[in-house]
């Protein structure tokens, strides 16, 4: 490879503008970032490469692709880059920055990404590239904007400018065509993202998962980079093994990567097509073998079904006769409290023809918090329900906040309610549970997308802590893993 005049550092854009900052999601990468990413290409001998960079910034991302081409390191025949920046300053500065670059054939793109590739798409003008580098901007896409319609018409129904970036960067890849993208990770999981990786999976296989987060308590990873991650995907790529590997920060000093196969990530059958990012090697060895969806184990997930301000003539402050108990989670502060006196919630709820069928009959069932507070010490906080509690009470309600885990609206055996509680409050599910979602919200969904023991293990698990009266984290993650392992 002939050797080329050196490009000019990069450069950040002076005094960005912050309300534009912030309206086009102008996060640059920075170089020890870019350069990570643009190293998980692999190398393609004598591949004419044609490389996408959609939201370019100054060119943080390309420069280091055509860092690593000048390097020798990629094998390409030739490079090519088509780079589209919607802001006029910005552009300035990527086309300086990527002209440096000799021997590149650089064409640079005045305008919205989303407007042209739609085009490109509908009219089939464009070539298709083989090499795609993203750290798209974020926003929401309203359900009726013109983003949504462009969208629409190409086959692609999103919520984010993130995934629609994706999304295009995806349809405008040729077969074997490679896209690495730093990205927030909430597509990996809840409804909205359904259809995106839906569109993901079906066109691409994940080879390589990169995620940020502390392996020690001693270092914290990167508040904001631990909502991202980094993806790389093959179009029309056979599924095969992921890699997955772990930093703690953008200095990727402590990098740990391990493989995984495909049916870790997506666990089959999940229609939902969660994305499960497993956390690195060393720190749990039995997470590998939690495969049991929720729907295995023989157990239903619903939404607390007595939504109280649609009920409000039927609840009352204090149990009485003709009135069943009614649970919010203000009664389940470490245990169960109820009824609880001089409380700003009711108590219980008439049982009549109009409450009937938001009514369980009674039983053991295991119950989670739709909503904790940041400070909580854990998001995912379970509660085992015991018949015992309410005597007499046929039926209970159970309020909205909270999510119920029954069998065919049915109480559980009471050695399952006690192993799902202890399970889900285990450090193991939380960490899962943060890692997969940036939410503090815990929804049925997310419940019915973590990974389980199997029914045998999670009744083992939950006579034991029936045989105790209480158990310390440590002891309940200790006992997880021996049952797992
Ligand atoms: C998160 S920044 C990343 C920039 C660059 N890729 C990097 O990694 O440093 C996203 C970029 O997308 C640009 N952008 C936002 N909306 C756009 C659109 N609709 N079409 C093209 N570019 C857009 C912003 O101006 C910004 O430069």
């Amino acid at each position: 490879m002939t050797t080329h005049p050196k490009p000019r550092p990069q450069s950040s854009p002076t005094a960005p503008d912050p309300v534009r900052k912030a309206a086009l999601g102008q996060f640059m990468t920075p170089p020890q970032l870019a350069r990570f990413m643009a190293g998980l290409f692999p190398p393609a001998p004598g591949v004419k490469c044609h490389l996408l960079d959609a939201g370019a910034g100054a060119g943080a991302l390309s420069s280091a692709f055509l860092e690593r081409w000048q390097r020798g390191e990629l094998e390409f025949a030739s490079a090519s880059v088509t780079a589209y920046e919607i802001d006029p300053d910005l552009r300035a500065l990527l086309t300086q920055q990527l002209h440096a670059y000799a021997g590149a054939d650089v064409q640079i793109h005045a305008g919205d990404f989303i407007e042209l590739a739609a085009q490109d798409l509908l009219w089939g003008t464009s070539e298709p590239f083989t090499h795609a580098i993203l750290n798209p901007p974020y926003r929401k896409i309203g359900s009726h904007s013109p983003h949504r319609l462009m969208l629409r018409q190409v086959g692609i129904e999103t919520v984010n400018l993130y995934s629609a970036f994706v999304a295009l960067a995806i349809a405008l890849l040729a077969p074997g065509g490679q896209l690495v993208a730093l990205i927030p990770r909430s597509f990996c999981n809840g409804p909205y993202y359904r259809p995106f990786r839906e569109f993901l999976l079906s066109r691409t296989a994940i080879r390589h998962l990169h995620l940020f987060e502390s392996r020690t308590q001693a270092f914290k990873a990167d508040d904001v980079l631990q909502e991202n991650i980094i993806i790389r995907l093959e179009k029309g790529g056979q599924p095969g093994p992921v890699t997955v590997s772990t930093s703690t920060d953008a200095s990727f000093a402590d990098l740990v990567s391990a493989e995984y196969s495909l049916d870790q990530i997506v666990l089959p059958g999940d229609s939902e097509r969660f994305i499960h990012v497993p956390a690195s090697p060393e720190l749990h060895t039995p997470e590998q073998l939690l495969t049991a969806m929720l729907a295995e184990v023989g157990v239903q997930v619903s939404t607390g079904p007595v939504v109280d301000f649609r009920l409000r003539e039927h609840l009352r402050d204090s149990p009485e006769a003709g009135a069943v108990p009614l649970l919010y989670p203000a009664h389940l502060a470490g245990g169960v409290n109820w009824p609880l006196a001089g409380g700003r919630k009711p108590n219980a709820i008439v049982h009549n023809s109009e409450t009937e069928k938001w009514l369980y009959p009674t039983g053991f069932y295991c119950v989670v918090k739709r909503l904790t507070s940041k400070e909580e010490a854990r998001r995912v906080v379970a509660t085992v329900i015991d018949p015992a509690t309410f005597p007499g009470a046929e039926k209970l309600g159970f309020e909205n906040h909270l999510n119920v885990l029954h069998e065919r609206k049915q109480g559980l055996p009471e050695a399952l309610a006690h192993g799902l509680a202890a399970y889900l409050n285990s450090t193991q599910v939380d960490r899962d549970f943060r890692r997969f979602s940036g939410h503090t919200q815990v929804n049925a969904t997310d419940l019915r997308g973590l990974k389980y023991p199997s029914r045998a293990q999670l009744l083992e698990l939950g006579a034991w802590a029936m045989e105790r009266q209480s158990s310390t984290q440590d002891e309940i993650d200790e006992r997880i893993a021996e049952l797992t392992t």
